[in-house]
């Protein structure tokens, strides 16, 4: 196989993650699959070569000129269309969050690595420059020791209208924003082993036709069926004796925000502005980084996957990097309805 052959599910975030496959010299994009025929109509036209076009997901696994799967629809379809994909013997690419809950994350990651394909997180965040620049120096040692850091996203008025799958079980704004920032975090940190996690979460503001993007209001019989947090925030303590703080809100009283800070014993960061703190000769030095404008997220998401598909390359965002941040965000979830700490090490 000299290029990968890739389907995109999704006609959404399914587009930039397409763009910069097709844009890649060893990767095409051969076919698109969404429900609505428009959106697929409308994306294929910025393709270098005219796609099949699939409206079930089921049928496209079926075609034996594809190669990949890249899995860009709302959390609650990310685990059927991936397991049909595998069990076809395709490598997937799936967006954030792995899933919507944590069984099915479970049995995508099982099937995946018995399946022997390649599977990877699509993360804008984690393949950002700012999240790999900190990344580099905390491998590196520059902080000394990462003992502590503290994740959030927070949002004005953000609660996503345009897919009923966000607000539906299985969505909220942990699931949707609190994935990018703790997974970036984790990661960051040298994704050490979860022991512990305590947190509240709720829906302070959807339920009730409030907090929606833009200060839009959609009509009633949407936000009617909201069924997942629009708030979540808590604790989440690691085998290494580090701890994690991480929020995300979807709508809040507060300034927006899309924040990391790591606490090192000799230095210290934060990820916007991207600075770095630490001291010299008795005087603390804060550094801002100008990072030069590198390659684009979606670029490099894009080639790790073709060279993993192609050369074997161990993949630096495997699905089962997912199934731990799933397994850290369902404990909060968890934690929050039962109002206790959940364990993860037992
Ligand atoms: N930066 C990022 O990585 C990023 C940004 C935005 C969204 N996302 C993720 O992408 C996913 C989708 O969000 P979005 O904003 O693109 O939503 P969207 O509504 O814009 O797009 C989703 C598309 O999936 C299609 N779809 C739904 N069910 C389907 C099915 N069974 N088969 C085929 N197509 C189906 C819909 O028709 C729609 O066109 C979510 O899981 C979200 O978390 C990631």
């Amino acid at each position: 196989m000299k290029q990968v052959r890739t389907a995109i599910v999704g006609m959404g975030i399914g587009r930039p993650n397409g763009k910069a496959i097709a844009k890649n010299p060893r990767g095409r994009v051969v076919a698109l699959c969404d429900l609505v025929e428009d959106r697929m109509k409308d994306f294929a036209k910025e393709l270098p070569e005219p796609p099949k076009l699939y409206t079930d997901y089921k049928a496209m696994c079926r075609d034996k000129e594809i190669d990949a799967v890249m899995v860009g629809t709302p959390n609650q379809w990310h685990v059927p269309i991936a397991l049909e994909a595998v069990r076809r013997g395709k490598h997937v690419l799936i967006t954030k969050p792995l899933a919507d809950a944590l069984a099915p994350a479970r049995r995508l990651v099982a099937a995946q690595e018995k399946a022997g394909v390649v599977g990877m997180m699509s993360l804008s965040m984690r393949f950002s420059g700012s999240t790999l620049y900190l990344g580099q120096m905390a491998r590196r040692g520059d902080f000394g020791e990462l003992y502590y850091a503290r994740a959030r996203s927070i949002r004005r008025s953000g609660i996503p209208d345009w897919n009923l799958g966000f607000i539906e079980k299985g969505g909220g704004a942990f699931r949707d924003m609190g994935v990018h920032v703790l997974d970036s975090a984790w990661w960051i940190l040298g994704m050490p082993r979860p022991v512990s996690v305590t947190g509240v979460a709720g829906a302070k503001f959807g339920p009730k036709g409030r907090g929606y993007w833009d200060f839009r209001q959609p009509p009633k019989s949407f936000w009617r069926k909201y069924g997942s947090d629009d708030y979540a925030g808590g604790f989440i303590r690691f085998e290494s004796g580090a701890g994690l703080q991480c929020e995300s809100f979807w709508a809040s009283h507060q300034a927006p925000e899309h924040q990391i800070e790591l606490f090192g014993t000799q230095a210290g960061a934060r990820y916007s502005p991207l600075t770095l703190y630490r001291t010299v000769d008795g005087a603390p030095h804060d550094i801002t980084v100008n990072l030069p404008k590198g390659a684009d997220p979606w670029d490099l998401i894009a080639g790790h996957f073709i060279d993993c598909i192609l050369d074997g390359k161990p993949c630096d965002a495997p699905l089962r990097h997912g199934l731990i941040v799933q397994e850290m965000m369902e404990a909060m979830l968890r934690s929050a309805e039962a109002g206790r700490e959940v364990r993860l090490d037992k």
